[in-house]
């Protein structure tokens, strides 16, 4: 039987607040394969980040403002929001002392409680698809002002290879948490205008051969390299877009 949104949110609570999800295996060759594309995901978000100077921001979500915006730039406040207590506190031991106000609400994001026309930019990194999106992203663009900005980085499930990859290791994601496939991309573009950025294919198969080879923490190797630049090539193909792994998306309120 399908699940409600708000069992749903109860479960996203109690594997954050109880951290109950096993990443290491994953985050050890993230880390590894994609030292190329973090770089360059990185700069993408730095030049969008740039906007963000005196506006004012939701965060869903609430720590990644704290490598996407702290010291970068100084926007007229922030509100973060997120279902789980443990995450939320994640970004409050790390608000002293900052040139712009900062708060933080328990809260659901596929339901949001702000007024209408509440924020200039709602951002978040990898919680789409830990959502509801035809739920959150009315909410996000009910929140939103006229011509507002979303700025999302997303993991993607429409490779064959991810997908049996995600069935083999469920501990390492929420039981209800979906990776954006097509008709998430159709309904996000029914409220936005969106840029996307892909990353990580090429990347994936030879970091893991780089990885053997040259062992943990030797990133900076031919190989990694070439699965890089296979990768920035082939991501301007839009017909091998569901190859990919990730996704920025950059999109400005219909
Ligand atoms: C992969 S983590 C990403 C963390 C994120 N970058 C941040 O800064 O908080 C997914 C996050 O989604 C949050 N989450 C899941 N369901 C949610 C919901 N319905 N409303 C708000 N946050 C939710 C989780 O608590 C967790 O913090």
């Amino acid at each position: 039987m399908k699940r409600s949104i708000e069992e749903i949110a109860k479960t996203e609570a109690e594997y954050w607040d109880e951290n109950k999800l096993d990443r290491r295996k994953i985050k050890k060759l993230r880390r590894h394969a994609f030292y190329y594309s973090y770089k360059r995901e990185a700069k993408i978000l730095n030049e969008k980040v740039a906007t963000f100077k005196d506006k004012e921001l939701l965060e869903i979500g609430s720590h990644s403002w704290i490598g996407w915006i702290k010291n970068k730039v100084v926007p007229k406040k922030i509100t973060c929001i997120n279902i789980s207590k443990v995450e939320l506190e994640k970004g409050a031991v790390n608000a002293k002392d900052l040139p712009f106000p900062i708060d933080f609400h328990l809260m659901d994001a596929n339901n949001l409680t702000f007024p209408d026309e509440s924020f200039d930019i709602v951002y978040g990194g990898a919680i789409l698809h830990h959502l509801d999106i035809e739920k959150s992203i009315g909410h996000i663009h009910r929140v939103l002002r006229p011509g507002g900005y979303i700025l999302f980085t997303e993991p993607l499930n429409m490779n064959p290879l991810y997908k049996i990859y995600r069935k083999l290791n469920k501990k390492e994601r929420t039981p209800d948490e979906h990776a954006l496939v097509t008709k998430d991309f159709k309904l996000i573009r029914s409220k936005f205008t969106f840029d996307h950025y892909f990353f990580d294919f090429f990347t994936v198969g030879f970091g893991f051969l780089a990885l053997k080879i040259y062992g943990d923490k030797n990133y900076d190797n031919w190989i990694n390299r070439l699965g890089y630049n296979l990768d920035v090539f082939f991501s301007k193909i839009p017909l091998l877009h569901f190859l990919f792994a990730r996704v920025i998306i950059y999109g400005k309120k219909r």
